[in-house]
């Protein structure tokens, strides 16, 4: 554990004081009114006498939230995570929703919601949040189709280079290895817990190529080539078995370029086998649960019933969605057929562990979850998506932002024998790695926090930072 303190929604500086008071009571509203759709929708009986009952529990949630009261254990619900977030809730001293460290209550919140429906008989496995991810990711439609087309002439040309037997390109190489990560970059900039202040309009802009260009000036700290030196020595070592990690964040649009990163290192020859990490749980709204990834797949193999069915909101207002053309079905399923490939050939494989889950900072990772650590080690490099996995990396601590991030990760930093890599676009307060000045210049900025004291530009998604770590 750092010494440096942690971030509070106690703090009016803090992103964490906007998010407890605003954000939390909506995504709570959220949830209740998907779960009251799908008990609508049940016929009479148990089922739905228990569903009325998750609303309810949920209901009391948000009112404990918006009234400030104290967390309540959570309720055994037979897994080990329970004694973890009960043994810190109790070193809290009991606190109240209003004054709390941010990191641990945000994922208690969650855990809160999961224990809902893990109680129950006949919602042990409900996602509260997949009518939303589904709803979003369909109307990501533009950029989806946008890169599909991008990544089948790309896939298509490394491999008639391959066959070629032409010596590898490597400037080639290393340019499309930046894109492709940028792409899986700015893909995380339009998670759904952000949509609360985000329009749909707002996010297709984000994830079109032109604004990603537009956007690498906002790359505040860049470590890209270091990852790719890594990678390719790698490579040229000769090296059978060369794993990548990657530990996801949100499903739908990001999973998609999160699958065009992994594919393109597959095709390119820089891993030869690729770990996806996902949630166990409905995380943080729209994290990636292993269903989402069968759900994505599904998408692709048939797009045009993902696409062309009208949704009940098209129904209401009478509108039918635009069909697809030929083109975009192809490069929709070229993708279908490729990651599927991969993944039955178990060179793409998702691996669920319970830790990710946990209250904690990845600082306890060495700790609480040895055989993770242990496999993680094992990898080439690890690719931690997001901002949640950023603040768990950094501890979520009130760090000088010119800190480097090689000591911000603590137990993960050299030594660890972990090579990590964060690609995050910022939507919380703590930054590390920035040169000096540069928060303050930042701050400045229009909407930047000035002299209020926060640190305001770094809540929006608009700036990102890439850092690595040598485990060596
Ligand atoms: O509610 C705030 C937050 O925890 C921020 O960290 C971030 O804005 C979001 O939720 C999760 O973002 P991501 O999906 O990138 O981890
Ligand atoms: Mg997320």
């Amino acid at each position: 554990e750092t010494t440096i303190p942690g971030y509070s929604t106690s703090d009016p500086t803090s992103f964490a004081y906007p998010t407890a008071r605003s954000r939390w009571p909506i995504i709570i509203t959220q949830a209740i009114d998907d779960a009251y759709r799908t008990v609508g929708a049940c016929e009479e009986g148990p089922k739905k006498e228990e569903g009325k009952k998750i609303v309810e529990e949920l209901a009391r949630l948000k009112y404990e939230v918006q009234h400030d009261r104290p967390l309540t254990p959570i309720r055994d619900d037979g897994y080990a995570d329970v004694a973890i977030y009960n043994k810190e809730l109790e070193q809290l001293g009991s606190p109240a929703w209003l004054n709390v460290p941010w990191l641990y209550t945000e994922c208690y919140l969650f855990r809160r919601i999961n224990t809902s429906f893990t109680l129950s008989q006949h919602w042990k496995n409900y996602d509260v949040f997949a009518r939303q991810k589904i709803s979003t990711f369909r109307s990501s439609r533009p950029a989806v189709l946008e890169l599909a087309a991008r990544y089948k002439d790309l896939v298509t040309q490394v491999r008639a280079h391959k066959e070629s037997k032409q010596p590898a390109d490597e400037e080639a190489e290393r340019i499309l290895f930046m894109e492709m990560c940028e792409i899986c970059l700015w893909g995380n900039a339009t998670d759904l817990s952000l949509l609360t202040n985000l329009t749909y309009e707002d996010i297709q802009k984000l994830q079109g190529s032109e604004a990603r260009k537009a956007a690498e000036q906002n790359i505040l700290v860049n470590d890209l080539p270091a990852a790719y030196e890594l990678l390719l020595k790698a490579k040229k070592s000769g090296k059978k078995e060369r794993q990548v990690d990657i530990v996801l964040d949100n499903a739908g649009f990001e999973l998609y370029v999160d699958l065009i990163l992994a594919g393109y290192l597959l095709s390119a020859g820089l891993a030869t086998s690729v770990v996806l990490h996902p949630k166990s749980m409905p995380w943080f709204v729209s994290d990636v649960l292993p269903s989402d990834f069968g759900m994505l797949l599904n998408a692709l193999a048939g797009p045009r019933h993902f696409y062309e069915t009208p949704t009940e909101e098209d129904q209401l207002q009478d509108k039918t969605p635009k069909a697809l053309e030929e083109k975009e079905v192809e490069d929709l399923q070229f993708l279908f057929a490729e990651w599927s490939t991969f993944h039955g050939e178990g060179q793409l494989r998702m691996r669920p562990n319970r830790f990710w889950t946990h209250p904690g900072s990845f600082w306890r990772l060495p700790y609480e979850a040895k055989d993770l650590y242990e496999d993680l080690k094992e990898s080439e490099l690890v690719i931690f998506k997001g901002d949640l996995n950023y603040r768990k990396l950094t501890g979520d601590a009130k760090w000088d932002s010119t800190t480097p991030f090689v000591k911000a990760i603590g137990p993960l930093g050299p030594g660890s024998g972990v090579n990590v890599m964060a690609l995050r676009t910022c939507k919380a307060d703590v930054v590390v790695g920035l040169k000096p000045g540069e928060d303050e210049k930042l701050r400045q900025l229009e909407g930047g926090g000035g002299d209020s004291g926060a640190r305001k530009w770094a809540w929006s998604g608009k700036w990102a930072v890439v850092s690595f770590s040598d485990g060596a």
